[in-house]
């Protein structure tokens, strides 16, 4: 390549001569070397102190279109000359010389006969006054051209305002020997090879450094995933409503808030590993408030706050494990657990509405409609005396704003709600009732411990962002929007998302 080639020119001057005195001046293949390619070439040396170099920049007088058309045609006045042909006696006629040169005899006539070297002829056209002329404008231009500057600045300020010429900056650079200079430039790595990898030569490896004030690529576009369409949708909706967003921005929760301090007994069956991820480094968490934890225990094993409890003997062990957490609720939880606190602590009382939507993990058998990653959309309304009716008259509200007016609920069972609702919709393409989310009250086997007011009650509800945005999209394989075999153009080829209200 150019820059090997330089790089190898550079090099051997260098070692020759211990300096470059000016790149300028620097020919390959014959031609001027291009100084954009050289400083690329420099500044990769400088970077490994194998040169070192200082920038020369100086003022080059450059020939504008027409001062190259003079520098090579001739000027005006030489070509009005020369159309006059041979001899006193023979002349040409105004009009001839005019369709012989175009504008160029309008041009030049004036100054050729101010040279003297053409005269008026009687009658009315012209004839040459001398044998031959020097064209000493086309020479000035070449010389010009040659160099790159002149040395009267009277003559070029008149060129300039002919627009013969015209001055550009240029840079070009001085270069010597840096502290490792060598001949051998090995070639520096950009990237760690697989081959390398196996071969141990990336410990010998020269890489390359990391500029970063490189231009950055331009992104071909950028486009959010339906998935996140849909989910911006959702929180538009939650606020629009005015519900805040719980920081779900930990994908790693201990069981304890996962399952524990929802009143979901150790044995249930949803902590086994077929249905959980847990850790294995670290495995266990050490970050639980110890006195609440005794009360968490305590529910579970004997009952309290007018509950039997499950009659269980209770590990701490297993509500240390660290798992992916299965359900948003597990941040809801926490949350509720820093409201109770802070009610004990000021006495006060404040009522909430939260929302979040984010990931949630399932150790599920995949198949089109299950990924063992997914998203949640999760809405918690904490106040004094809510009732099953709030509930209800809530998640209509929430679903009106979708476009969905039918609703139905079923009775169902969470260890964490009583009671607890399946949420139907009637889907108008499908001409039948849907099952969209899961809903209820929180026990106060759950309230009660963490410490919020006897009166206050908890409905929430939740529902996947997958099922929404599959239909939304009309996706029947959800390996078609996440995963390593959806197609990444299809981020960009969807719309993007409006529910409709
Ligand atoms: N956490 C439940 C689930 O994972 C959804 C839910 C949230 C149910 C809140 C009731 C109340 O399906």
């Amino acid at each position: 390549s150019l820059r090997e080639a330089y790089t190898t020119l550079f090099l051997s001057i260098l070692d020759k001569d211990g300096e470059i005195k000016d790149t300028a001046d620097l020919k390959h293949e014959g031609k001027s070397v291009d100084q954009e390619t050289v400083i690329g070439v420099l500044k990769s040396l400088e970077s490994r102190e194998v040169i070192k170099y200082e920038t020369i920049s100086r003022e080059q007088l450059v020939l504008t279109e027409e001062g190259a058309d003079i520098a090579d045609n001739g000027s005006y006045e030489a070509r009005v000359f020369y159309a006059v042909p041979e001899g006193e006696e023979n002349g040409i006629s105004v009009a001839d010389l005019k369709s012989k040169l175009g504008q160029a005899a309008q041009f030049g006539q004036g100054r050729a006969i101010k040279n003297k070297w053409i005269k008026k002829s009687a009658n009315g056209g012209f004839t040459r006054a001398v044998e031959s002329i020097v064209d000493e404008s086309q020479n000035l231009l070449r010389d010009i051209r040659e160099k790159g500057a002149y040395h009267d600045e009277k003559v070029v300020k008149d060129l300039k305002k002919q627009k013969h010429i015209s001055a550009s900056k240029v840079t070009s650079y001085r270069v010597v020997k840096g502290d490792k200079f060598t001949t051998q430039i090995v070639k520096e790595e950009t990237d760690i090879t697989e081959e390398m990898l196996k071969s141990g030569e990336w410990k010998t490896a020269t890489f390359k450094k990391y500029n970063f004030n490189a231009a950055g690529v331009q992104p071909r576009s950028g486009a959010l995933h339906p998935l996140m369409k849909v989910r911006e949708e959702y929180r538009q909706i939650f606020l629009e409503l005015g519900f805040s967003e719980m920081p779900t921005a930990q994908y790693v929760e201990s069981s304890f808030w996962n399952f524990d301090a929802l009143f979901q007994p150790q044995q249930h069956p949803a902590r086994d590993a077929h249905d959980t991820f847990f850790l294995s480094d670290p495995a266990t968490s050490d970050r639980m408030p110890m006195d609440y934890v005794e009360r968490v225990k305590q529910v579970h094993s004997v009952g309290g706050y007018g509950s039997i409890g499950y009659g269980y003997d209770w590990k701490i062990a297993e509500a240390e494990k660290l798992v992916l957490r299965t359900h948003t609720t597990a941040v809801s939880s926490n949350m509720l657990y820093k409201l109770a606190k802070e009610f004990q602590e000021t006495g006060e009382w404040k009522p909430v509405k939260w929302f979040s939507i984010d990931k949630v993990f399932r150790n599920e058998t995949l198949d089109a409609t299950h990924l063992a990653e997914f998203h949640q959309i999760e809405g918690v309304v904490a106040d004094r005396g809510l009732t099953l009716g709030d509930l209800i008259g809530t998640l209509h509200g929430f679903f009106k704003k979708l476009g969905i007016q039918k609703l139905r609920f079923k009775p169902a069972y969470n260890p964490y709600t009583e009671p607890s609702m399946e949420i139907f919709a009637w889907h108008d393409g499908l001409n039948k009732w849907v099952e969209i989310g899961n809903s209820g009250m929180f026990r106060p086997e759950m309230l009660l411990p963490m410490g919020l007011p006897e009166d206050v009650a908890v409905i929430a509800w939740g529902l996947s962002t997958e099922r929404p945005t599959m239909i939304k999209y009309g996706y029947n394989n959800i390996r078609d929007l996440v995963g390593h075999k959806c197609r990444l153009d299809m981020v960009n080829r969807n719309p993007i998302a409006r529910v409709d209200k």
